[in-house]
């Protein structure tokens, strides 16, 4: 996926966070220790540095979510960055209720919060911060509960 493919899918997903430009994710493809993970609707781009992995951000497009997408591209990439780290964060939005959800399926267990880290227009929403082990990863197929 080019920089400018990956910005506008990025541009329809992301409706209330500010999407990422292509020269963004140009510099980002350009810097030491960053992946991309592609499907044909979605990716996923993270980095691995000193055993310790970071999912930049996850994409699928809207008109393809909902049918278990975000699910594959975290097992891949959770796969992937499994061969070289320890274990996986990410931080997310506390009111991105799919993205939460999801993660807490993929092992993904909440170990800080910053405050009112995300404006929003009427307020602002405390971003989480999530950590993973890796190579372990549960099958969220097998996750229980709602
Ligand atoms: C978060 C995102 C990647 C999920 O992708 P997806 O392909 O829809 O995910 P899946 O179909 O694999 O769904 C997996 C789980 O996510 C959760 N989920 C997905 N959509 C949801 C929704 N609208 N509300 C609540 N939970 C939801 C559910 O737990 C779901 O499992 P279930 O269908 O068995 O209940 C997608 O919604 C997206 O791209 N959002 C915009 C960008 C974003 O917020 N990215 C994450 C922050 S970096």
């Amino acid at each position: 996926m080019t920089p400018e493919a990956l910005a506008e899918l990025h541009r329809a997903a992301f409706t209330v966070e500010r999407p990422w430009s292509a020269d963004e994710f140009r510099d980002l493809l350009e810097a030491r220790h960053t992946h991309l993970t592609c499907a044909m609707h979605g990716f996923a781009l993270w980095r691995s540095v000193a055993g310790e992995a970071e999912l930049l951000t996850l994409t699928v497009d809207p008109q393809h979510q909902g049918r278990g997408l975000g699910t594959r591209l975290m097992q891949r990439w959770m796969a992937q960055a499994a061969r070289g780290a320890d274990s996986a964060f990410l931080e997310v939005a506390q009111d991105n209720l799919a993205a939460c959800a999801l993660y807490a399926r993929c092992g993904f267990a909440t170990v800080a919060r910053r405050p009112k880290y995300y404006a929003r227009h009427d307020g602002a929403a405390d971003a989480l911060v999530m950590r993973a082990p890796l190579g372990a990863a549960p099958d969220p197929a097998d996750a229980a509960g709602p």
